[in-house]
Order: structure tokens, then C-alpha cells, then sequence
């Protein structure tokens, strides 16, 4: 019996010291010899069939063994965690001397930066800011702005439709017809009202399938054309600056009467006649006019009681003409290079 136990812890220490490679090693040898079911432990189970002589004796032996085998594995658990430790510490060494990486950082598109800032004039002169459906009825859209179907002017927005009386609004001037309906019966009004538009076009320097427009619109008792010219030129020098020239021009829209193309002296020339301005010494920056009696009409307002002027403008145009940008395409193609410059 003492020489099978001696045997036994033989085995086990030679174990601990050689087949170990991982912890995981470690506690089969345990199991083997000391778990439940482990040899050392059968033994000192069977120590009852012994004779009352042999089993003190026996038994303090293997209790011996057992404890040394305990200590044993202790001792090599603990060299093992700690070899483990320094390999970790090794492979996951930081150098906290390295400089840090800044993180990626963008900021607001051109086009996003005028938009803030033609918003901020506007709402300083007391306009709120409105917004209507990309996708728009064809009566918002042209009929309740005096294009009945069939309307010639329509040509000039040759359009996306979705059905014959839903389109992609080809204008922000659907929103006139909209803020005036949700507005008590001629109350007073000052809003204007930013959005993508979208028209069969080209795509080239200065087209696009998809841009973006601000609209605006007063109405209010005794509106004049003096204070469509007074508003817009405060608006425009503050975008342009205070030397800028304005100038209005008799033009055409079914939905003002009378109309006006509005022109600033030339930013690149300051009129001279440049490339820009093709000679002319002005730019064509936006279209305006009084509002026509009939688009008052048919949102409940009555053309006899108050009236109103509108306008509206390409939010790119302007963009390309502050910054010098010479090409609308950029805006769209998100060429880093060209957007960090901003
Ligand atoms: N909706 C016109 C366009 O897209 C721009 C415009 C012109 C808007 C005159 C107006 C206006 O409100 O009065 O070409």
C-alpha cells in the first residue's frame, strides 16, 4: 500500500513538472489524482477495509501525499499565472509617449453655411422660416400659383412627375399656397422657405437635375414694390456687402404681376465687365414680383384688403458667387478637397 501511494505521488508531482503547459493541464492533473474520483482519493475512501492497525498509519500517508501533491500544483499554478501575466504584459505593451491622433472631424457644406446665413437675415427682419413637401401636388406646385394644366409657363420647369397630379416640386413657390391656407384669411404674413427643387435639366457648371431655392413672401395691408426693393436690397448687401448695387428688371411669372429679375453689380468686376458677368457689369441673383391677385385668391386671401410681393432665389447661384466657385457640380461630389476649403 505505502508503495503505491508513493507511487502514485511520483506520477502526479512528475506530472505537475513536466506535461504542464497551461492552467487548463493543471487542474486535469488535480482531477485525476485528488478530484472526487481521483486515485489518491479512492484510496483514502477504501481506508476502512484495512485493519484498525494499518489504517492510521495508511491514512496519515496519504493525507501526506495529498497535501504535498496540493502544494505542489499551488506552486506551479502560480508560476504558470504568473508567465502568462508577463507574456500579456509583453504583447499588450502601450507607448503612452505617442502622440495622439485627432480624431476625423467635418464641418457644414458651403451650401448648408449661406443657407444659415440667409436664414439669420431674414428672421432679423421678423420672417419666420417655413417648409412644404419635396414631393408636391401638381395643384400646389403650379395651379394654386395661376398655372392652370396646359399652362405655357409650364415648359419652364420641365418637371419630374410621379402620377398626372404628383411631382417633385420643380419651385419653393408651392409654399406660398401652403402657408397662406394655414394662416386665418388675410393675416398678416413674412416667412421664407428653404428647400431642394427639382427639374428635368442638365448637369453641367451651372445645372442641375436638383437644387436648392429660398422662397419668400409678405403679405400684409398696403405691401408696394418699394418694400420688395427695400427688403431685398437689405438683404442682399448684407450677404454681398455694403458696396453692392441693385437693380430690377421687368420680367415675367404667372404668379406675380408685375414681375422683376433682380441683379446685383457683377462681385468679380464690381461692373466693369468680366468673364463672370459676360460684359454686363450685373448678375442675375433672383425673380420677384407683387404677388398676382389670383394666387391670393384662391388661398382664401383677398386681393382687395391686403397685399404682397414674393421672391426667389437659386441658394448654389449665390454660394458659387460669394466663394469664387466656379463649377455647381462641386457641391454634389463630396470631394473632400474641395469641401475642407470651407
Ligand atoms: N419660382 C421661380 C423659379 O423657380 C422663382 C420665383 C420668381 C419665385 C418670382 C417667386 C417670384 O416667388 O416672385 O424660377
Amino acid at each position: 500500500m505505502e508503495e503505491k501511494i508513493e507511487q502514485l505521488k511520483q506520477e502526479a508531482a512528475n506530472a505537475v513538472k513536466q506535461a504542464v503547459a497551461s492552467i487548463g493541464d493543471l487542474n486535469d492533473i488535480r482531477v485525476k489524482y485528488l478530484g472526487k474520483k481521483g486515485e489518491l482519493t479512492t484510496i483514502l475512501r477504501g481506508l476502512g477495509q484495512l485493519s484498525k492497525e494499518d489504517r492510521p498509519r495508511i491514512g496519515q500517508i496519504v493525507n501526506e501525499a495529498r497535501q504535498q501533491l496540493e502544494q505542489l500544483i499551488a506552486e506551479k499554478n502560480e508560476e504558470l499565472r504568473s508567465a502568462e501575466l508577463q507574456k500579456r504584459l509583453g504583447s499588450e505593451k502601450i507607448d503612452v509617449t505617442l502622440a495622439g491622433r485627432r480624431p476625423a472631424r467635418g464641418h457644414l457644406h458651403p451650401l448648408t453655411l449661406t443657407l444659415m446665413e440667409i436664414k439669420d437675415i431674414f428672421m432679423r427682419m421678423g420672417f419666420s422660416v417655413e417648409e412644404g413637401p419635396e414631393i408636391e401636388k401638381d395643384y400646389y406646385n403650379f395651379e394654386a400659383l395661376n398655372l392652370p394644366k396646359d399652362h405655357p409657363a409650364r415648359d419652364m420647369q420641365d418637371s419630374f412627375y410621379i402620377t398626372e397630379d404628383i411631382l417633385m416640386r420643380s419651385q419653393t413657390s408651392p409654399v406660398q399656397a401652403r402657408t397662406m391656407e394655414n394662416h386665418e384669411p388675410n393675416s398678416p404674413i413674412r416667412m421664407i422657405a428653404p428647400g431642394r427643387v427639382y427639374r428635368r435639366d442638365d448637369y453641367d457648371a451651372t445645372h442641375s437635375p436638383m437644387f436648392t431655392q429660398i422662397e419668400g413672401m409678405v403679405i400684409d395691408k398696403g405691401i408696394s414694390l418699394a418694400d420688395l426693393k427695400g427688403t431685398l436690397e437689405t438683404f442682399l448687401k448684407q450677404i454681398f456687402g455694403e458696396k453692392v448695387k441693385v437693380r430690377l428688371r421687368p420680367s415675367f411669372f404667372p404668379f406675380t404681376e408685375p414681375s422683376a429679375e433682380v441683379d446685383i453689380s457683377c462681385v468679380m468686376c464690381k461692373g466693369a465687365g468680366c468673364r463672370v458677368c459676360k460684359g454686363t457689369g450685373w448678375l442675375e441673383i433672383l425673380g420677384a414680383g407683387m404677388i398676382h391677385p389670383n394666387v391670393l385668391r384662391m388661398s382664401g386671401y383677398d386681393p382687395e384688403k391686403v397685399s404682397g410681393f414674393a421672391f426667389g432665389m437659386g441658394v448654389e447661384r449665390i454660394t458659387m458667387l460669394r466663394y469664387g466657385i466656379d463649377d455647381l457640380r462641386l457641391f454634389y461630389d463630396n470631394d473632400l478637397r474641395f469641401l475642407k476649403q470651407f
